[in-house]
């Protein structure tokens, strides 16, 4: 029987109580909090499910030989696991006495079908003018930071934008855990390795955007930026690679930022605050903001230009595109379109030039209806 084989076998066994919704479709996201308080995320609302493990043993049983499966182990020196199941999904797990409901576990499911720019438009996530406009980015090459919260999108999206890169060139993708769909002619993944049981062997994100850089990528694209690899991004994006993708945790474009700075920061000692800042300004093109609203959707809330600085030194982060406001409809659903700023990118030119199909006048606040 082959490893994968093997794999899905066990996982099969160990998750019997919650097989059900691992196989339903419409199940996204699968939350056990201790045996007996299990939760899904269906079209990204929580519902509790009826499921349930006999008790917390045989839910660790569980966790323990999905960990030797994927062969990393979980027990009381180690409490806590991140790992990919062979099927692409991710598992998070902490146990006792750290997670005080019993053995807390997340599992993430793989979304097979890879969405397009026409479905996710349909999703209400973007509107069209909102859709073009990246696009448009994407083919000049901007270097693009999807910004967001948790389960907000980020991957989702990231993969979408990597989908519209034009053709002919090199992409190498980094991941912590490899989750993004990128169908490219041309590209190379890698993904991190922790260490082992003797502490050797690890490669961080860090380690992989260095080693990128030495086998001529023409766009890096960094699945999350968490820590200091920021730098290498950074200074990637400024020494001719451009369209680097990449995603950060932060709750807005300004936020996205700082965090971004404040990440390359710990990466370098040696530089100075005012050359870094000067270097993540130049860097960095454009920010997307997502967000997930409380009727469970997730909407592109801004897409945003840094462009130099304001007066106080601040980054100049200039919406271009923002969500206008949200109504509640009779259903519970929320509706709202992302509309124009009224600001001009500062390469309008450039779109111009390229005669790209997006005039100046889309750009144009719409009056108050
Ligand atoms: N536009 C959308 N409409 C509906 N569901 C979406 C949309 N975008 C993403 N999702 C769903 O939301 C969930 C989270 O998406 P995704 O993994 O992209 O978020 P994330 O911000 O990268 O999460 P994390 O913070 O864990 O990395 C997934 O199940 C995904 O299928
Ligand atoms: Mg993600």
């Amino acid at each position: 029987m082959d490893q994968g084989q093997v794999f899905k076998d066990t996982i099969k066994q160990s998750l019997a109580p919650v097989l059900i919704l691992l196989d339903d479709p419409t199940v996204s996201e699968i939350l056990i909090n201790g045996p007996h308080d299990i939760f899904v995320e269906r079209k990204g609302k929580m519902e509790k499910t009826t499921c349930q493990f006999p008790d917390e043993d045989s839910l660790r049983a569980a966790i323990t030989s999905i960990a030797q499966s994927v062969g990393r182990r979980i027990h009381a020196d180690e409490p806590r696991l991140d790992a990919r199941l062979p099927d692409g999904s991710r598992i998070a797990v902490v146990i006792p006495p750290c997670a005080r409901n019993g053995t807390t576990v997340s599992i993430r499911k793989f979304t097979k079908s890879k969405i397009t720019l026409a479905e996710y438009i349909k999703t209400g996530a973007i509107n069209e003018d909102g859709a073009r406009f990246l696009d448009i980015c994407m083919f000049l090459g901007k270097n693009i930071i999807v910004s967001g919260g948790t389960g907000s999108g980020k991957t989702t999206l990231l993969s979408l934008l990597s989908s519209r890169i034009p053709k002919g060139q090199r992409l190498i993708v980094i991941e912590d855990s490899s989750e993004l769909q990128v169908e490219y002619e041309h590209v190379v993944f890698f993904e991190t390795q922790m260490a082992n049981e003797n502490g050797k062997g690890e490669v961080s994100i860090r380690d992989l955007v260095k080693s990128s850089l030495r086998l001529r990528p023409d766009r890096i694209i960094v699945g999350e930026v968490r820590s200091s690899e920021a730098l290498e991004l950074i200074n990637a994006m400024n020494t001719g690679h451009k369209g680097c993708l990449g995603t950060v945790h932060a709750n807005s474009p300004e936020d996205a930022i700082v965090r971004l700075e404040a990440l390359a920061q710990g990466g370098d000692a040696k530089i100075s605050e005012k050359a870094l800042v000067s270097q993540v300004q130049s860097a960095i093109d454009l920010i997307v903001q997502i967000s997930r609203y409380s009727d469970g959707s997730r909407r592109v809330a801004a897409i945003s230009e840094v462009s130099g600085f304001n007066e106080d030194g601040s980054y100049n982060v200039v919406p271009i595109f923002q969500l206008g406001r949200l109504v509640r409809k009779a259903d519970g659903s929320l509706q709202g379109q992302l509309e124009p700023s009224g600001q001009l990118p500062s390469f309008m030119q450039e779109i111009e030039d390229n005669n790209l199909p997006f005039s100046r006048t889309k750009f144009q606040q719409v009056a108050e209806r």
